[in-house]
């Protein structure tokens, strides 16, 4: 029986009261908290930083908080998410001069490390560093901004990175989860869920809706129907 994670991005909320949508999102049945962190240099967009990191923590009363850093230069802003109480950080392996040492500085600061591929990014990057990674994340959609489209070839990607976390662990094992980001929707997660992910980023399909329960429960209703 696989294990799916649903993982709310933060990023469409309303950030007039951040705390009140994280509890409410919690409650509706979020596994994981996705936090956006884009810089207005590796991506167009300006968000939020290791303070709201650290403001947010204690809503979260034990749900893990999964940042996803879109910033360059990446390691003294890992080190600071670190600090601010992440659990997962994840970057861009083009963002960072030295990927096994970034991955390196998150593991040491006691988080789950992962890259994240944008959807021109070679999977390559995996090659080397497979030991160091908990978190393998596909980017559907060019990462800067929320409620865009799902980029279908995302999903021969994800099927790759699935052959390549279950040939490394079968190997060597450990978990690795693989997460997939942008567009994602309860008329598309199953097919998500099939080419390979656990867990799913949605941002706008959640916080777009009035009642975050309702589209959850649809998105877990659409994945049982693979078990
Ligand atoms: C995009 C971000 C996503 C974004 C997803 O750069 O990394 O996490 O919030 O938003 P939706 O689900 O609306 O595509
Ligand atoms: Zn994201």
């Amino acid at each position: 029986m696989r294990t799916f994670r649903i993982a709310p991005s933060i990023l469409s909320a309303d950030f007039s009261c951040l705390g009140q949508e994280v509890r409410d999102v919690i409650a509706a049945g979020a596994d994981i908290i996705h936090f956006d962190v884009m810089d207005n240099h590796y991506v167009p967009n300006l968000t939020i930083g290791p303070m709201v990191c650290e403001a947010i923590r204690p809503h979260c009363k034990g749900t893990p908080i999964d940042v996803h850093l879109m910033v360059k230069p990446v390691d003294s802003l890992a080190a600071a998410f670190a600090k601010a109480g992440a659990d997962i950080i994840t970057f861009h392996p083009e963002a960072s001069e030295h990927v096994d040492r970034t991955l390196g500085l998150i593991k040491d600061a006691g988080c789950k490390a992962g890259l994240v591929f944008n959807p021109a990014t070679s999977l390559s990057y995996l090659d080397h560093v497979m030991d160091k990674i908990d978190m393998v994340l596909i980017m559907s959609v060019n990462p800067g901004f929320g409620g865009q489209k799902f980029i279908p070839h995302a999903l021969d990607k994800v099927r790759e990175a699935r052959r390549r976390i279950d040939e490394y662990t079968a190997k060597h094992g450990g978990e690795i989860w693989l997460e997939v980001d942008g567009g994602v929707k309860t008329d598309n997660i199953r097919a998500v869920a099939e080419a390979g992910a656990d867990t799913f980023v949605a941002g706008s399909a959640i916080y777009g809706q009035a009642d975050y329960t309702t589209v959850i429960d649809a998105m877990r209703a659409e994945l049982a129907q693979l078990r």
